[in-house]
């Protein structure tokens, strides 16, 4: 059969042909497009996260652990889903929310510059 196809709707988005049964996390991986996965795909960080915004019934059903953190970080719309747990079973696109998607540069080293200004 078929492989399902797999788009990630990003600036730097892929799309392409993956294995069934891969996570979005690893079908990511695959397509050379790395989604955050700050946990490790342990559904406990959802910097995993998609929104879907088509084929929703080719993923696999949201298990419990991955309802219990969408629901604590009040993501409960049926249109989040977290990237390492939910598995593609047909097509589908999603959307990467850009937010997500700040490259971890020099967060914290930003402020150093800004001592020493002449001030007493
Ligand atoms: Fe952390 Fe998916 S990688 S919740």
């Amino acid at each position: 059969g078929r492989m399902p196809r797999v788009s990630f709707l990003h600036p730097q988005g892929r799309s392409g042909e993956v294995e069934l049964n891969l996570t979005l996390l690893e079908a990511a991986k695959t397509l050379g497009f790395e989604l955050n996965h700050d946990c490790g795909g342990n559904a406990s960080c959802t910097t995993c996260r998609v929104e879907v915004q088509m084929g929703g019934d080719n993923l696999s059903e949201i298990d419990f652990d991955e309802q219990d953190l969408l629901d604590r970080e009040a993501l409960s719309e049926p249109w989040h889903r977290l990237g390492c747990q939910a598995r593609v079973l047909g097509d589908v696109v999603v959307r990467v929310p850009e937010t997500k998607w700040v490259q971890p540069t020099s967060a914290s080293s930003g402020e150093v510059g800004k001592r020493g200004t002449g001030l007493p």
